[in-house]
């Protein structure tokens, strides 16, 4: 008989020490393990939800905010990089300069894979400096953090390279991706084999927004969203309004995910959505209000568990 390993065994050393075991010890002699592909984790929203927490007292011990320029700002990066540093994680700030202030971009690489096929995932980290920034942009960058996080608890190890970002200054005209992508040498940039942006994940009166972007990013995320059985819609509030837009001017594929911003959602929107027609996908887009009572806890867990989804996906 043939011994059908379970979808998930590469997902846990201990089962690949069990199994290694199993076979070198001849008990299972003849088997040819069926190895498929690791599944994506489903991330805890909970998870997710903490580091919105963390980030929301953050800007309350900072005067309100996480801006760049602010001590909110590096606080929360300092806060991010300490995770991914404990998880494993290779981790580099870049510095740079805008209006005259420091600003700063947290690198994270996963060791392993094929460094010259690497997969990236970004969100921006900065808030603007009238509020917390939860929505925006405090849901992308936990989202992003929580799948590095579960990378490193899965020990996946994929066939490309894993590499994760938080960009500065995105508040102030896309400075940190911009200034990320500029600095890369051409080899670099053309070793970067998808970048996935997500700002604005978490709604409060949610749409489901997909980048209409490179063809194969995209499929991954509706093939996604068509298995949960929700409806999505392409991604108009503003083209070229998030940090995929440099990495996309220097020709890197890109994707991403948003729940829309100051935008109204229609009344065929809230028919396939729920919420409210004819309010703000965010009311407290930019404000001050935008803190953790400004997300929708089921916009946030699609969203976290299709950013896994199309991690795993686009890597193995
Ligand atoms: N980037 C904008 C911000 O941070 C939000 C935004 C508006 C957006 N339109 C978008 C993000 C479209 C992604 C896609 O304030
Ligand atoms: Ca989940
Ligand atoms: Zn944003």
């Amino acid at each position: 008989p043939t011994m059908k390993l379970s979808v998930s065994w590469r997902a846990s050393a201990a089962a690949v020490v069990a199994a290694a075991t199993l076979l070198t010890s001849g008990s299972i002699a003849g088997a040819a393990p069926d190895v498929e592909a690791a599944a994506a984790p489903d991330i805890p929203v909970a998870n997710v939800k903490a580091h919105l927490t963390q980030l929301q007292s953050i800007a309350k011990a900072n005067g309100g905010n996480r801006a760049h320029g602010r001590p909110g700002y590096k606080a929360s990066l300092d806060y991010v990089k300490a995770k991914l540093d404990a998880a494993g994680y290779t981790t580099a700030i870049q510095q740079f300069t805008s209006g005259g202030r420091t600003g700063y971009n947290l690198i994270a690489d996963w060791p392993g894979g094929d460094t010259n096929q690497v997969v990236m995932a970004g969100s921006h980290l900065d808030s603007v400096s009238s509020g917390p920034g939860i929505n925006d942009n405090g849901s992308g960058s936990s989202a992003v953090l929580e799948t590095a996080l579960a990378v490193s608890r899965a020990g996946y190890q994929p066939t490309k390279h894993l590499r994760f970002a938080w960009w500065g200054a995105e508040e102030l005209g896309l400075v940190g991706s911009r200034y990320y992508v500029n600095n890369l040498s051409s080899a670099n940039r053309a070793k970067i084999s998808g970048y996935l942006n997500f700002d604005m994940i978490g709604s409060p009166n949610p749409g489901y927004f997909v980048y209409d972007d490179d063809p194969a990013i995209e499929k991954t995320f509706k093939d996604y969203y068509a298995g949960l059985g929700v409806a999505t819609e392409i991604e108009t509030e503003g083209d070229g309004r998030s940090d995929h837009a440099p990495f996309k001017s220097a020709g890197v594929p890109v994707g991403g995910l948003f729940t829309g911003a100051s935008r109204t959602k229609t009344a065929a929107q809230a028919a396939k959505w729920g919420g409210t027609s004819g309010q703000s996908f965010d009311r407290c887009y930019h404000s001050s209000c935008d803190t953790t009572s400004n997300i929708n806890d089921t916009a946030l867990d699609r969203n976290s568990d299709a950013v896994a989804y199309a991690v795993w996906e686009l890597s193995e």
